[in-house]
């Protein structure tokens, strides 16, 4: 990493998609307060992430990272963060299963408050307004008080963060996620053809338990089965916020940003000299980078260097969201500029950004349908280029949930409105994200027994 880098160094570049603030005395108080405050995640956890996504770039891991498309602070509750924690255990259980691999868990959790948006004004009834960009930066209602950009909802955002992140560590390591539990994390499909699919693997499950302790592993012998490594990571859009929390590690000297394990950066804020690649390309954590439709392999070239100089697997991880119908166009020379490179990167596919569409009933939402055709179109390719499919991204909630159609329980347009609450852009429930996570064990086990077919 550059030696010069600054954790303000950002200040010099252009931005897009960041608030203008009207009171800089009230900003800069938020600022100097929120630097004083402990980081809510710590260095070592952040290496410990890292060496695990160095696994999943060769193929010996599986990356799951989901959660909402904007947290909110008045959805904000115990049970939520429970229920989604929840889902991302039974989903990260299907995948090991299918996979044989470890799969590292990341939640777009306790931080993830910033929003980009696609026009900056808002028009509703011939009113315009600034747009709403998460509730770390303004409120949704439609008034013009409201949109007006506070610097104090920083603050908010911290506190929320900071309780997330202590129920999220009590769950991983207070005997909720023992996976003697496989049984009862049951949630959101009582019923139907995926509930039976999923008793029949928990069944399994406890069978190798049984297996395994009448052999003498006893729950003493296997922390590892009692508790779960579990991350949380956001796009890093704030970046007055990012670099308030940024710290030095005490260990290696480098900085690390205090607000996350991982942080991504956005579709709309990845040009190479500005604002948001600058400040990631400084701190010590694994960075996302959203690749759409209009990533160029020259930009992408420039990037890995900017944001990997060192070429440090885990550091990396590329997250592929093109839309169903264009993978096939754009992912393979993405794949080839990697190649060409020799770059160490965790190749990974969000199925939601590319398929949002406006419902005949009004609303955005996203057809199951096209986010299962993109995430099987993102295999097709991997396996033709002989490279490897390290994970999936998804806006997903463990709540019961309308905003998402289609799936085994069939939401359909007119029912959107019943439980349509995301702050954001829609969200795959709980039982559309089981659904998903079985299809995406089927491809992962089918290319194993294709590797091992092809090895005899
Ligand atoms: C997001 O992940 O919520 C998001 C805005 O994605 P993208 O930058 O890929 O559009
Ligand atoms: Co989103």
């Amino acid at each position: 990493m550059a030696q010069t880098w600054k954790k303000s160094d950002w200040r010099n570049k252009p931005r897009v998609q960041m608030p203008d603030y009207l009171d800089a005395d009230a900003l800069a108080a938020v600022e100097g307060q929120l630097s004083k405050y402990p980081p809510l995640v710590f260095a070592g956890e952040v290496r410990k992430l890292k060496s695990s996504l160095a696994a999943v770039s060769r193929g010996e891991g599986f990356l799951l990272q989901g959660g909402d498309c904007a947290e909110s602070f008045s959805e904000f509750s115990a049970d939520g963060i429970r229920d989604t924690f929840k889902v991302m255990l039974q989903m990260a259980m299907v995948l090991t299963y299918g996979a044989k691999v470890p799969v590292v868990k990341v939640g777009r959790m306790a931080g993830q408050f910033a929003k980009p948006r696609s026009a900056p004004t808002e028009v509703k009834d011939g009113v315009e307004l600034p747009s709403y960009r998460g509730d770390i930066i303004n409120e949704l209602d439609f008034t013009p008080e409201a949109r007006i950009p506070n610097p104090n909802k920083m603050l908010q955002a911290y506190t929320q963060s900071a309780a997330s992140l202590n129920l999220l560590r009590a769950f991983s390591t207070g005997g909720y996620a023992d996976v003697h539990q496989v049984h009862s994390w049951t949630l959101g499909f009582t019923e139907g053809e995926k509930a039976a699919q999923y008793r029949e693997l928990a069944n399994n499950i406890s069978d190798a338990l049984d297996f395994m302790s009448a052999a003498g592993v006893t729950q003493e012998t296997a922390h590892t089965l009692q508790s779960v490594d579990f991350y949380v990571s956001h796009e890093s859009l704030l970046l007055e916020y990012e670099e308030a929390l940024c710290r030095i590690d005490s260990t290696s000297g480098l900085p690390v940003a205090g607000s996350g394990h991982m942080i991504w950066i956005g579709d709309r804020t990845r040009q190479p000299d500005g604002a948001h690649v600058e400040f990631a390309r400084g701190v010590q954590n694994p960075i996302g980078l959203k690749c759409g439709p209009t990533t160029t392999p020259e930009d992408l070239k420039v990037l890995m260097n900017k944001l990997n100089p060192e070429n440090e697997a885990g550091r990396l991880t590329l997250i592929a969201r093109f839309g169903a119908g264009n993978v096939g166009e754009h992912l393979p020379r993405l794949i080839k500029t990697v190649k060409e490179e020799g770059a160490n990167v965790v190749w990974t596919c969000d199925p939601m950004h590319g398929n949002t569409i406006k419902s005949s009933s009004g609303y955005k939402t996203r057809p199951f349908e096209s986010v299962l055709r993109e995430v099987r179109e993102f295999f097709e390719i991997h396996s033709a280029e002989d490279t490897i499919p390290g994970g999936v991204h998804f806006e997903m909630t463990g709540q019961d949930v309308t905003e998402c159609t289609g799936g085994v329980r069939a939401v359909t347009d007119e029912d959107l409105s019943d439980r349509y609450h995301t702050a954001c852009d829609p969200r795959l429930n709980a039982s559309q994200s089981l659904e998903l996570a079985f299809l995406v064990s089927e491809e992962l086990s089918a290319r194993r027994n294709e590797k091992k077919r092809a090895a005899v």
